[in-house]
């Protein structure tokens, strides 16, 4: 038959046929074509390489969560007795896997705001096997300064890992900051719809192997219609980042003048603390905010569910603009003192601005705001 089709097909198989069994060692053997889903699938491949590339790492390797790329990552470069720098401020189920999971199996974890630079170095120097960090972080947009860490670390023989799903492949570049595995929850801006749950990891060659290896242990491989849907959500991520970026610098602007609004965290604002860390680091500020309304918690809940165009819901990155309060759903198991450690107030809401027409948003961040 003439003509190709233009997209790739997904394939939906848990296992492959052989023409002898020379050829399955051989599969089995050098990994020199398929044989089972969990180890290799052609659509899971094409998705890692289109997202190796665009992240400028000789590989990719797709998983069925973010959460499964960081757990693996991890579960690969660690050994009772390890000692893990991280910082505080990265996702909740990351955290919990470092600070009650990990501790378990004897891995120490020693967590430094990512801010303070010369006490992470300090802790570097003391000597560990992983420096995991994430960046811009969430809610408050801070933005961890990633090269003096990673190159310290790697004079102590560490593995750099850095979670750059606020960020996206188009925002940062971790392969210029020295980072060995950058992890991201495709949920997010890969996938950028709302509609799949995934996560990948990309490195050179020597991480590779055992976090291949690894993957196919603990069995967290993505499947292909989610490959399928991930390689079309990169087709376009590089258009969508960029209104997402133009996006959010207008909605960041006009909350930053409005007066029911106490404060803005984006980092493309110049009183933002990072901002001059992220000018350098980042190509762009992104799509994510958060704010602190000038009012209770009652009030800043009625201000969001006034909210019309802006959905009430978790999760971020897609073309759909969604809105939290992280006290009551991402940060909910954090103590009011750790909370007000973490800088996160009752009043605080986070924003992930999508796509939409900017001036539809800021109407209805008008007209909320108006009730409050
Ligand atoms: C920064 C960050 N990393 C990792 C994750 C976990 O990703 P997933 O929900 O795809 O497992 C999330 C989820 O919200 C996240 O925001």
């Amino acid at each position: 038959m003439k003509g190709k089709p233009v997209i790739p097909p997904v394939h939906l198989t848990a296992t492959y046929k052989f023409e002898c069994s020379d050829d399955l060692i051989d599969v089995v053997q050098h990994h020199s074509g398929y044989i089972y889903s969990r180890w290799h699938n052609p659509s899971v491949v094409t998705v890692e390489k289109a997202l190796a590339q665009m992240e400028g790492y000789d590989k990719a390797l797709g998983f069925g969560s973010g959460m499964a790329a960081i757990t693996t990552a991890l579960m690969a470069h660690i050994q009772s007795g390890s000692r893990v720098v991280a910082t505080p401020e990265i996702y909740g189920a990351t955290f919990e896997f470092l600070n009650d999971v990990l501790p378990q199996y004897n891995v120490e974890t020693v967590f430094v705001n990512c801010w303070k630079t010369e006490q992470l170095l300090a802790e570097i120097d003391r000597g560990l096997a992983v420096l995991y960090l994430e960046t811009p972080t969430n809610p408050l947009l801070r933005v961890a300064d990633v090269k003096p860490l990673a190159r310290a670390a790697h004079q102590k023989g560490a593995v750099v890992m850095l979670d750059s799903t606020f960020a996206s492949p188009v925002n940062q570049h971790p392969i210029d900051l020295d980072v060995d595995i950058v992890l991201h929850s495709a949920t997010k801006y890969i996938g950028g719809h709302h509609d799949i749950t995934a996560g990948f990891a990309c490195c050179n060659q020597p991480h590779y192997d055992r976090l291949w290896t690894y993957r196919k242990i603990l069995g967290g491989i993505m499947d292909p219609m989610t490959a399928f849907l991930a390689l079309r959500g990169i087709q376009t991520l590089d258009l969508r980042i960029q209104r997402h970026n133009e996006n959010a610098m207008r909605i960041a602007t006009f909350l930053s003048q409005h007066p029911k609004i106490e404060s803005v965290n984006y980092p493309g604002l110049p009183s933002h603390p990072d901002h001059n860390i992220a000018r350098r680091q980042l190509t762009g500020f992104g799509g994510m905010l958060s704010f602190e309304v000038s009012a209770d918690f009652d009030r800043t809940k009625l201000f969001m569910d006034r909210l019309a165009v802006i959905k009430l819901a978790t999760s971020l990155g897609g073309v759909t603009s969604l809105a939290n309060q992280p006290i009551t759903n991402t940060h909910v198991a954090l103590s009011p003192e750790n909370r007000a450690k973490a800088g996160i107030s009752e009043s605080l809401v986070r924003l992930s601005v999508g796509v939409e027409d900017v001036d539809s948003l800021i109407q209805d961040l008008e007209q909320a705001l108006g009730g409050v």
